[in-house]
């Protein structure tokens, strides 16, 4: 599995996500890739957002050396899952999306979660947004790994 995830500047959000899903591979041994990008090109070679990177910290997943890049169309190709962390970056990324089966790969990441919410709320003017966004992506990573283990193993792909 190669999943990506996506916000706006890459530098809160999907960094996050990026980190904790690297966490629970690391952990779990899984032979699954996990990266980031944003839909805009603000904060491309910048490092995660010191808030970002200290509530991550706080809960032992590790993001500092993380890079924000854009969003680009190659990533189509070469991700399984697109995971977008809200609608508005959902509309981005399909508006990219050249056929079907690109439209396929994106994906809210809170489908995967027991939230109730639809979208990751954007943390970067909200300083005490960040422990929110961390513990709603723990769990859509949590219960996302699940759903694809088990998925893959009933296929006897791995
Ligand atoms: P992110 O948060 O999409 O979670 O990385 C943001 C970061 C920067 C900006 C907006 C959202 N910005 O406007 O610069």
């Amino acid at each position: 599995m190669k999943i990506l995830m996506v916000c706006l500047g890459n530098i809160c959000r999907s960094p996050i996500a990026e980190g904790i899903l690297q966490d629970i591979i690391d952990t779990k041994g899984l032979d699954w890739q996990v990266d980031s990008a944003g839909t805009g090109n603000w904060h491309v070679g910048n490092a995660p957002d010191g808030r970002a990177v200290e509530t991550a910290k706080n809960h032992g997943v590790l993001i500092q050396h993380q890079k924000a890049r854009q969003f680009s169309t190659r990533d189509f190709a070469n991700f399984d899952l697109i995971l977008a962390m809200d609608r508005s970056n959902y509309k981005d990324i399909i508006k990219l999306a050249s056929s079907p089966a690109d439209k396929e790969k994106v994906r809210l990441i809170l489908e995967y979660s027991r939230s109730l919410e639809q979208d990751v709320p954007d943390p970067y003017w909200d300083d005490d947004g960040f422990e929110k966004v961390y513990h709603l992506l723990k769990d859509a990573c949590d219960l996302l790994v699940g759903h694809y283990s088990s998925e893959l193993i009933n296929s006897k792909k791995i």
